[in-house]
């Protein structure tokens, strides 16, 4: 049993639904043992800048199904790549850190988010910071965990897309591509492109040819169908490019991440010069798969995973990341759970999407 009286909770990275849920479970479980809550407004930087506000039963309330995050976020990184070996080196800001969690006297930390935030989260463990994680991202591309908060939420608004542009296309003869997130993995595209019906997947797994997908298109056609839906993951590699994500130039956020996107604008470009019988349109999903309300599966992953992480913590686990093994929810150290990151879609589905004919 730790001797935790205080526990600081922040939000950071890309939001998702379920934050919420998770803020929420925290409160509920700490308060009746006893825990005073306190949250880090916009993830790191309440941190940095003691920006932090209490949590009390009536904060958190009306909060379950909503999606964003009650506590803000951002990108904040307290910790600095050294250009030559790749290393993080602390900035001043991990000195803020530590002086406002003493000032404020919060003895743990609860982190919700994905690689960043949570790699943040472990390299302040030397620095005396006790902190258990709770993986959040819609990209689901955690290692050590089955599935991330707010993962599910995006496959429902991904599949409910790809419900809606089936008719169009159909009815209008067309490839309708459909470009999803994923930066690394293609967790969205994939799982979102088998269960929504997709005809091709490009994720960032395997890279792909603009004539493969000529070919596919083509073999759909010569089987008499006359429509084709494309799913591609912003992250998703064309050969052409050098196996390389379309990326906007010059763009780089605080972890040292290209802003990706444009790769569903690049490949209708590449697919009319082709000149195939089918008109290609783009619909990017963008920041809708990030917005809305939590699914229930979310809602429960977070619940569960938010009462976990205050248990942990009592109990004196820190520098692990909540994580859900098939049923069950349990710790899993964050040094092993990043080294995983980012976690590719397995065989498993990559086989699924082959054996029943998608691209
Ligand atoms: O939340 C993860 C993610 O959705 C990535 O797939 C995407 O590249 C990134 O966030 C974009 O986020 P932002 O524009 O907020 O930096």
């Amino acid at each position: 049993m730790a001797d935790v009286k205080r526990i600081g909770v922040l939000t950071g990275g890309g939001d998702s639904p379920g934050i919420n849920a998770a803020i929420r479970a925290i409160v509920r479980r700490a308060k009746p043992a006893g825990l005073d809550v306190v949250g880090s407004r916009d993830g790191w930087w309440g941190a940095v800048e003691d920006d932090l506000v209490p949590l009390g039963l009536g904060d958190v309330a009306g909060i379950l199904h909503i999606g964003g995050t009650i506590l803000g976020t951002s990108r904040t990184n307290p910790f600095q790549k050294n250009a030559d070996t790749g290393a993080w080196t602390p900035t001043s800001k991990v000195d803020q850190i530590l002086e406002t969690l003493k000032r404020r006297q919060v003895e743990a930390l609860i982190a919700i988010g994905g690689d960043d935030t949570l790699g943040v989260a472990h390299r302040l463990a030397p620095h005396g910071v006790r902190a258990v994680g709770i993986p959040q991202t819609i990209d689901n591309d955690i290692a050590g965990t089955d599935y991330a908060i707010g993962f599910h939420s995006a496959l429902a608004v991904v599949t409910d897309a790809l419900d809606r542009l089936h008719t169009t296309a159909h009815a209008h003869h067309r490839v309708l591509i459909v470009e999803v997130m994923g930066r690394d993995a293609g967790w969205i595209a994939i799982l979102g492109g088998l269960a929504g019906g997709a005809d091709v997947i490009l994720a960032p797994e395997e890279p792909f040819s603009v004539g493969e997908v000529e070919e596919a298109l083509q073999r759909r056609l010569d089987a008499g169908r006359r429509f084709s839906i494309i799913v591609v993951a912003e992250g998703a590699r064309p050969v052409e490019l050098g196996s390389r994500p379309v990326a906007t130039e010059g763009r780089v956020d605080a972890f040292g991440h290209p802003q990706l996107g444009g790769v569903g604008y690049w490949l209708a470009a590449e697919l009319e010069k082709a000149g195939l019988p089918l008109t290609p349109r783009v619909t990017v999903l963008s920041y809708l798969q990030r917005g809305g309300v939590a699914t229930p599966t979310d809602r429960l992953l977070a619940t569960r995973f938010g009462a976990a992480a205050v248990e942990f913590s009592q109990d004196g686990q820190y520098d692990v990341m909540v994580a859900l093994h098939g049923p069950t929810v349990v710790a899993v150290p964050l040094a092993e759970a990043l080294a995983g990151c980012p976690k590719p879609v397995g065989p498993e589905f990559l086989d699924l999407a082959r054996n029943i004919g998608v691209r």
